[in-house]
């Protein structure tokens, strides 16, 4: 308060700012689940593409909902396709060859959940076979990769789904409902970060003993990346190799901006990004760093997002706006007021005399004469305990699927986020600012 003392500015009508310290605290309903569990929808008869650590998890999330039947799976590798089962947790028929699942009229959609740079030969295929599509994020391995699948999927009239859950998250669909009221303020800056500290938070996965040039078809897994023979730390650790993933902004980033582009209602590519980072302590022959941090230039919006594998600071992602601050931490979302009511000035009035002080107080009242309005309560809204925000998700898909209707992170907005993970990488390998080109639909720079 610089040099006015706290009597005088109670009397100033500004005490009301102690109101900040109040919060309202309130569980959110879950989205379209609920609706889900409450309406008379078909079951949606999907089958799973990629049964590994996605795949299982998304099976497991699917069998949370009244209307989704799963009538096979297919992977590469004997004990995913035998944990496909368990994770369902009844008979289904599995294969080693997913074609065979999409001849089948009997299918609806399908759940994709192979590494990233499998996505587009598989989506295609599905889209070409007719059925509707759940990819898992990002969406694609190159930016080529993804106007592909753009275009197989408008052109084929399918509903597709890229698989960041946060965008069916009821977390932020409140965040998004908040962000449109005007609430916040101006807002130029968000910043987001996903920090973790263990190996497996550096994708060190184990590689598990009965995986050999037997057990998994390898020369299926590599046909659209260059030949190598048989590396169990490969097929385990893909999200390492520049060749599979995209490193922590593939991995990690996307559910940040998708998260972003949600919130914002911005579903469009960054113009400009700029990276930097390091590879700092998981030396072990990866092609990414463990520490990137990108600048990005979103419209009307700067944006940073940071991962960094070497400290658990965890997640969080800040919208610093003129009236408030929206802050999204897990499944909880905290809107703290910011205090920009009239305010007499207080550290400038140091080197005033006492009567030059008096002056202009007693000028500042007169021109206040009311009382300042109280402060916005600070609000926090969190989602209900043990909520699934991937069952969530699925639910959105399933329901796009009987009704046709568009879902938000249909394959322009899965695109729109996949880019914008590729533009940081960019960045970070050419040392350069990376700039969206629209005419040539490319990343210069
Ligand atoms: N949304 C999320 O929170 C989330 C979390 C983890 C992973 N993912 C994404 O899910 C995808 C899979 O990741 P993961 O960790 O499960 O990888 P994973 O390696 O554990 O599983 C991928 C599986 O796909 C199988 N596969 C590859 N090509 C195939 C083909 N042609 N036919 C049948 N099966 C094939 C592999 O054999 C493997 O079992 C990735 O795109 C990843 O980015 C998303």
């Amino acid at each position: 308060m610089g040099s006015i003392s706290r009597r005088e500015f109670v009397r100033l009508g500004a005490g009301a700012v102690s109101a900040a310290a109040a919060a309202k605290s309130i569980v959110l309903e879950p989205g379209g689940l609920a609706a889900q569990t409450t309406g008379t929808q078909k079951k949606i008869r999907f089958v799973s593409i990629g049964t590994g650590i996605r795949g299982c998890d998304l099976l497991r999330s699917a069998k949370k909902l009244p209307n989704g039947a799963c009538v096979g799976t297919a992977d590469l590798y004997d004990m995913h396709r035998k944990a496909s089962v368990e994770a369902w947790g009844a008979e289904i028929p599995t294969t080693s060859d997913y074609r065979e699942l999409l001849d089948r009229k009997d299918v609806d959609a399908v759940i994709v959940a192979v590494a990233d740079f499998q996505h587009r030969r598989v989506v295609l295929d599905c889209v070409a076979a007719g059925k509707d599509v759940y990819c898992e994020k990002p969406m694609s391995h190159n930016v080529a990769d993804g106007f592909a699948m753009v275009k197989a999927v408008q052109d084929g009239k399918r509903i597709f789904q890229a698989g960041s859950q946060r965008v069916s998250n009821t977390i932020y669909k409140k965040a998004a409902e908040i962000y449109k009221s005007g609430r916040l303020g101006e807002v130029t800056f968000i910043d987001a970060y996903t920090d973790r500290n263990s190996p497996s938070g550096a994708w060190m996965y184990p590689v598990a003993p009965d995986a050999n040039a037997k057990t998994v078809d390898w020369t299926r897994w590599l046909r659209d990346a260059p030949d190598r023979p048989f590396d169990p730390e490969r097929f385990f650790r893909w999200r390492c190799f520049s060749d599979y993933g995209e490193g922590v902004a593939g991995d990690l980033y996307v559910h940040l901006l998708s998260g972003i582009q949600r919130a914002t209602g911005i579903n469009a590519i960054p113009s400009r990004a700029y990276s930097t980072g390091g590879l700092t302590h998981f030396k072990d022959g990866r092609d990414f760093p463990d520490l990137l941090a990108t600048l990005y230039d979103y419209p009307g919006v700067k944006v940073d997002v940071h991962c960094n594998q070497n400290n658990a600071a965890g997640e969080a992602v800040v919208f610093y706006g003129k009236e408030a601050t929206m802050t999204i931490n897990g499944n909880t979302l905290t809107v703290v007021p910011q205090d920009t009511r009239p305010q007499p000035e207080g550290y400038s009035l140091n080197g005033w005399t006492a009567e030059s002080k008096k002056k202009y107080l007693d000028d500042w009242r007169a021109a206040h004469p009311e009382p300042a309005a109280p402060l916005p309560l600070t609000e926090s809204f969190s989602a209900p305990q043990g909520y699934d925000d991937t069952a969530e998700h699925i639910a959105t898909f399933f329901r796009a699927v009987e009704t046709r209707e568009h879902v938000v992170e249909d394959e322009v907005f899965g695109n729109n986020t996949a880019i914008a993970c590729h533009m940081a990488n960019h960045s970070y390998f050419h040392k350069n600012v990376a700039v969206w080109d629209e005419a040539t639909q490319t990343i210069k720079g």
